[in-house]
């Protein structure tokens, strides 16, 4: 079975075709960053128009790849409905009953943050059959963390496409709190990557002369958000608000750069950043037996929580799976890969609307 999936729920505008729910056929990723870039942060409005103007094309260059490939048809349409920013959600949306009525194919709705989930289950066309990476069924139950710009989650699995959280920010996300501490010290947008590779040539050259940040633990005294318990959330308010008292004792980020302090700041806010994940994730897989733990989203592709979180599933004996690079960020892939496993479950997308603030396991 061969899913088109659509994903505009941010700033990415993104199709692929996905094979029997694995095997990524064709996929393609339009990246708004450079139009966000001069605001620091994604404008919705500015998302939105540049869906509109590059949806076609996206989907049209995914359509002749998939064609160029041989493997048949498309036999449904899948599309991200939520969560995300509304105006970008409803241009694929809009999109994706259009492709599903003209090829005369069902609509499949997929929640976004459930799709980043999927990603470690993605197959490449030419190494399909090279694969050694479990099917889903064989790594349940698991545990779920879905790190992104816009969420931070520990989700319950105990069978694949059953979900339920179990904690999260009760603030800002943590791709949020990269982007946030990298615009405070001029390192521009998107902060994660940048903040990756400064602390990692910091952390290879110098090691542990780290300065010490909040971990992310909630105040106390501050009940968790919707009763979640408050040892399995986080909270990045308090990191933030400590790297901008010391960024303004030490005299501003000009200051910091003069002194050539910049790597080690970035580097120890980085660490507190992973320290949060890696203790809730330990916390998380201590509270009841799992075969995994699953990582996704754009914040999966930091290379030091990549390598915490190894250390963190070895402890705990069960298998990582973190998805290769290319599928970490927003993709058409995880969407059409969800809906194969979603197929029978999902409500015709015929009748959805967007629903910007939808939940996990909704
Ligand atoms: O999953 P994604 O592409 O979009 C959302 O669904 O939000 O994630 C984007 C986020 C941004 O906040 C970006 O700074 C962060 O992922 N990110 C990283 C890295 N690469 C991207 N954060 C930390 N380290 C990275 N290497
Ligand atoms: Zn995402």
């Amino acid at each position: 079975m061969n899913v088109l999936g659509i994903e505009t729920s941010c700033d990415e505008t993104a199709a692929a075709v996905v094979k029997d729910g694995r095997e990524v056929v064709s996929s393609v990723v339009y990246t708004q960053i450079p139009l966000h870039q001069p605001y620091g942060g994604v404008v919705p409005e500015i998302a939105s128009r540049a869906h509109i103007e590059k949806i076609g094309a996206v989907v049209g260059e995914t359509m002749t790849r998939f064609h160029g490939s041989g493997c048949g048809e498309v036999d449904a349409v899948a599309v991200t409905y939520g969560p995300g920013l509304s105006p970008a959600l409803i241009v694929g949306l809009n999109a994706a009953k259009g492709l599903a009525k003209g090829l005369g194919v069902p609509l499949i709705g997929i929640n976004h943050i459930e799709a980043h989930l999927h990603t470690s289950f993605l197959i490449d066309h030419d190494d399909a059959s090279a694969s050694d990476i479990p099917a889903p069924a064989e790594c349940m139950p698991a545990l779920g963390l879905a790190i992104s710009g816009g969420h931070t989650a520990w989700i319950d699995m105990p069978e694949y496409g059953i979900y339920t959280i179990l904690g999260q920010t009760l603030d800002d996300a943590a791709g949020e709190a990269f982007d946030k501490a990298a615009k405070l010290l001029g390192l521009g947008y998107p902060g994660g990557p940048v903040v990756d590779r400064i602390a990692k040539e910091f952390l290879s050259a110098s090691g542990k002369d780290l300065i010490s940040f909040p971990k992310g633990r909630p105040r106390d005294g501050v009940s968790a958000l919707a009763g979640l318990p408050a040892e399995l959330c986080v909270s990045f308010s308090g990191l933030k608000t400590a790297l901008l008292r010391y960024v303004q004792r030490e005299g501003g980020a000009e200051a910091l750069a003069s002194a050539g302090e910049i790597p080690r700041v970035v580097a120890s806010y980085q660490e507190a950043i992973v320290q949060a994940i890696a203790d809730r994730t330990r916390t998380a897989l201590r509270r009841s037996r799992r075969r995994s733990l699953i990582v996704g989203g754009g914040v999966s592709l930091n290379s030091r929580l990549r390598s915490v979180l190894s250390d963190v599933a070895r402890e705990a004996g069960v298998r990582l799976l973190l998805a290769k690079p290319r599928y970490c960020g927003d993709n058409g892939a995880m969407i059409a890969g969800l809906a194969f496993f979603r197929r029978n479950h999902e409500a015709d997308a015929m009748r959805l609307d967007v629903n910007p603030c939808l939940e996990v396991g909704e």
